[in-house]
């Protein structure tokens, strides 16, 4: 096995002024924070019994013996590109999709999948020591999810007049259309995608159709830079039970829309909700547009345990169905309710979670900033029979006040679930103040996770910790932390 004493060539600069360094022999030894894997090397002038700087490596896997090229050169650490697999680690598995090392998602897909679930939890933990500096129980296993490919609900296809080329390629082919993904940090590059493993079909065979379609007709694909064209992006949601939501965007207004709005519902009668957008502003985001109901029902359902949720083109739900149940369940449990509670569902989206766990409450409080979640929350809450939530709209910050509390009622329980920044530090000290005996807190982000709950640790401890996988083969893990009151 080779040792951490490599081999180096050192050519000052390129004359494209980019570093030109290779190491040779790289022995890949774990995975790092971020999703990279970490090594070490020495350059030439660090001092030959030091262990060396720590080496940033995308697409590795501990055991893998590399040539790694620099990309970036910093004192206190490197980071680089394998450029050679000269010895695979024995636990490198082939990936599956044609688009690996290319496309930005499922960049985990050589390690294999108890590696990944190991490498998440020991992320949590040490976001919560490290960022933290917190006294963590010990964890509960986190939960893997049962499917690792094929596991999402949602997905959203980008169209562009130039797909990124592949290495290799012609690049005459730079002009060509492509439909699939924005590569990378390349907001103006999309990847044509062939077969994408995260949704259920008709996923694929819908993006490729609409594609197929566009290039006969000579239908012009979006042009990110100048801000013109006709096809501009497009949503697929499918649900467990075989509904499908399709969102057609187009960056102009034109007759065209309709033959393809019609070529699409009469090719896949599967598609039971079918919207288009005339977007014409700087971005893609269809949050503040107007989604028109070409065909079909204006929303598709999802149903968990006894609950049934009303899905429509600009809900927010876990975009991983399965692991989202387990989730819900954990935080339940955690939640401990004997019918006694008020329970407060911050960050509450489409107010799932506070219906989940209403069965168990004296009275759900949910709070939420996107007023048609809002909207959407109350019409499922009735639809589902459940009588004792409450849903207001609004900024966190703004709305989640003393007086608030004081109108509404001391939370028992507050079940938070912010997005990746966390916690507004305002929001964290009205929390304070109202002490609630327990505080769940969900996060897709164990980094502002750890931040905020160091704000709180003069009253709360963390008393158990459940990481849950709802993105297998990427870095990302969703973390649960129970915190209970101590002081006094
Ligand atoms: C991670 S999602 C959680 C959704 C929900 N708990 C669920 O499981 O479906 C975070 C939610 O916080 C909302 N949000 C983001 N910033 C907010 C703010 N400043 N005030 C209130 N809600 C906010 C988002 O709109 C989003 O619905």
């Amino acid at each position: 096995m080779a040792q951490n004493n490599f081999y180096y060539i050192c050519i000052p600069m390129s004359r494209k002024g980019k570093l030109d360094i290779v190491l040779h022999d790289v022995l890949i030894e774990d995975i790092a924070a971020e999703g990279k894997s970490i090594a070490h090397a020495r350059l030439e002038g660090d001092d030959p019994e030091s262990p060396g700087r720590v080496l940033f490596v995308e697409f590795a896997v501990p055991g893998d013996i590399v040539d790694v090229r620099l990309i970036r050169k910093k004192n206190s650490f490197l980071e680089g590109r394998i450029i050679r697999i000269n010895k695979p680690s024995e636990q490198r598995l082939n990936p599956f999709c044609q688009h690996f090392g290319v496309c930005g998602g499922c960049k985990w897909q050589s390690l294999p999948y108890d590696i990944q679930l190991r490498a998440k939890q020991r992320q949590v933990y040490d976001q919560l020591t490290r960022i933290g500096h917190l006294k963590v129980p010990e964890f509960q296993p986190i939960i893997g999810s049962e499917k690792t490919r094929f596991y999402r609900n949602k997905l959203e296809f980008s169209a562009s007049c130039k797909r990124w080329l592949l290495p290799g390629e012609d690049p005459a082919q730079a002009a060509s259309p492509g439909l699939g993904f924005h590569v990378g940090k390349f907001f103006d590059k999309v990847l044509d995608i062939e077969h994408c493993y995260l949704q259920p079909e008709p996923s694929n065979a819908i993006r490729l159709a609409v594609k197929d379609y566009a290039l006969r007709n000579a239908l012009s694909f979006y042009d990110i830079r100048e801000n013109h064209g006709l096809f501009r992006n497009m949503f697929v949601r499918t649900t467990d039970d075989g509904q499908v939501m399709v969102i057609m965007c187009f960056g102009v207004d034109s007759p065209a829309i309709f033959p393809l709005l019609s070529y699409l519902r009469d090719k896949f009668p599967e598609i039971s909700s079918l919207y288009y957008v005339v977007n014409t502003k700087g971005n893609d985001s269809i949050s503040d547009q107007e989604c028109i109901l070409f065909s079909g029902s204006p929303a598709i359902y999802e149903k968990m345990e006894n609950l049934r949720f009303r899905i429509g083109p600009k809900s927010f739900y876990q975009t991983n169905t399965g692991q989202a149940l387990s989730l819900y369940r954990k935080a339940r449990e955690f939640s401990g309710l004997d019918g006694s509670q008020v329970v407060y569902d911050l960050y509450t989206g489409t107010g799932t979670i506070a219906q989940f766990v209403s069965a168990g409450a004296k009275k759900v409080i949910g709070i939420e900033y996107v007023p048609e979640a809002i909207e959407d929350a109350r019409t499922n809450a009735r639809a589902n029979g459940i009588t004792n939530c409450e849903f207001f709209a609004g900024d966190m910050k703004d709305i989640l006040t003393d007086s608030f509390i004081k109108e509404h009622g001391h939370p028992d329980v507050m079940i938070v679930d912010p997005p990746r920044a966390g916690m507004h530090p305002d929001v964290v000290q009205t929390i304070l103040r109202a002490a609630p005996e327990r505080i769940i807190y969900v996060s897709c982000n164990p980094a502002s996770q750890a931040r905020d709950i160091a704000m709180m640790a003069d009253k709360y401890r963390i008393t158990a910790v459940q990481p849950v996988d709802m993105f297998p083969h990427t870095m990302h893990v969703e973390n649960i932390c129970k915190l209970e009151y101590y002081a006094d």
